[in-house]
């Protein structure tokens, strides 16, 4: 048999996905399981999406341009253009708005167009892995800045300053998180982009959940995450991935993009594109309708993640020795669990326990950071289950950890 590349052996598996052959074996036992690992929303995908795919009526279904059709890049310009989306910014033209295979493919060529091989890419963990998975694909390394708890997982200016060494060309963050739910303010972004023109680097701003922020205290009012197309000066630098599998929950139906104000890095993403052919024609169709969401149905859908939120968080802090930051924005949060290894208690969830016939599955969190021996007590936990399942999967969870201390008291 041939070798297989050192690459393709050496990929880093997904930590969302690493525990899959333990809960298959758990519902092979009868056991039926919760999924909190993967970011899958459970809501129905918005209506205009659905109308659309059923009247999706061709005789033959035609490649679309390499960057996407033009009237759904003005789609997405007027998109942008919303002061209630992007707010005190230059106006967003279709031809800086590349379409692509989800937001995957965005981040893909972008890393591609920014970094040769043996680059590297400034991630803040813990990290959507991905960009590591990607990183990997195209020999690019990853240098981690950590964030914290005890901060809200918020990305300092000056760490990411810190972060950035020689071989630097991009820094890559989401807004807000994944893993994390942070969301970062304005005033962040405008420094980490102040430090990302000084050193000469790209600024990759992953607001794939741009939509999923929830009131605080000091902003009572519903609001969007700030993008850094509303930062003046980054012109050159910003690179905005964006997707409609969260926004509208319709994650199957891969269509994402790009946003650059920079024509050459714009330009080498479309070569990229090109040679990939075309994004999906039948879903940008649907995605185009997407944009014609009512408001009032998409405040249902932001609204319901932030009861969700709330019924875990409270949840969670009930449960001894458990404990999490309220994230502010997308379904995802970090929470600490009173074990030492995260890893090993999520196995034992799904190998060795069961209350009643259930069980629930986390994605340990040590695999979101690229620093060893990092988030080991850790889980990151998906709010995309209803209230009363999240209840139930709290429930399970308590009797979980009560029963593997006693099984290590043993
Ligand atoms: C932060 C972040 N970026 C990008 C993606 C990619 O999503 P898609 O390829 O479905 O658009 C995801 C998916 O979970 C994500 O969480």
């Amino acid at each position: 048999m041939p070798n297989i590349s050192r690459r393709g052996a050496s990929a880093p598996a997904s930590p969302i996905r690493r525990l899959t052959p333990f809960a298959d074996q758990a519902r092979a036992r009868g056991v039926h399981v919760f999924h909190l690992n993967i970011g899958q929303p459970d809501l129905p995908t918005v209506a205009p999406m659905l109308a659309a795919y059923r009247n999706f009526d061709v005789a033959t279904v035609a490649y679309s341009p390499s960057q996407g059709f033009a009237d759904y890049r003005e789609a997405l310009a007027s998109y942008y253009n919303n002061p209630a989306i992007i707010r005190d910014q230059a106006a967003v033209t279709p031809d800086q708005i590349l379409v692509t295979v989800g937001g995957s493919e965005a981040l893909l060529f972008t890393i591609a167009a920014t970094c040769d091989p043996g680059d590297e890419i400034v991630v803040a963990e813990p990290y959507y892995t991905n960009y590591g998975g990607f990183a990997h694909l195209l020999n690019v390394g990853v240098r981690p800045l950590t964030t914290h708890a005890s901060e809200g997982f918020t990305i300092p200016a000056q760490r990411v300053a810190d972060a950035i060494g020689p071989r630097t060309r991009a820094v890559v963050i989401p807004t807000p998180g994944n893993p994390t739910g942070a969301v970062l303010r304005y005033d962040d972004l405008v420094a980490i982009g102040e430090v990302c023109r000084e050193r000469g680097v790209f600024l990759v701003v992953d607001e794939v959940y741009r939509e999923f922020v929830y009131p605080t205290a000091q902003n009572p009012e519903p609001t969007v995450a700030a993008s850094i197309l509303g930062v003046p000066g980054m012109a050159d630098h910003a690179v905005v991935i964006d997707s409609v599998s969260k926004r509208y929950s319709a994650c199957g139906a891969r269509v994402g993009n790009l946003v650059t104000r920079n024509p050459e890095l714009y330009a080498a993403c479309l070569k990229f594109a090109q040679a990939r052919l075309s994004p999906p024609t039948v879903d940008q169709v649907a995605a185009m309708a997407a944009l014609k969401t009512p408001e009032p149905d998409m405040r249902a859908m932001v609204e319901e993640y932030h009861r969700r939120r709330d019924t875990l968080v409270a949840g969670l802090r009930e449960i001894p020795g458990v404990s999490c930051p309220t994230p502010d924005g997308a379904f995802y949060l970090i929470a600490d669990l009173p074990v030492t290894d995260a890893e090993a208690f999520c196995v034992f969830l799904l190998r060795d326990f069961d209350l009643d016939g259930e069980t629930v599955m986390m994605a340990p969190a040590n695999g979101f950071y690229a620093t060893p021996n990092t988030g080991q007590n850790q889980v990151r936990i998906a709010y995309v289950l209803g209230e009363q399942r999240l209840r139930r999967c709290l429930e399970i969870l308590r009797a979980g950890l009560a029963a593997y201390e006693t099984r290590s008291a043993k």
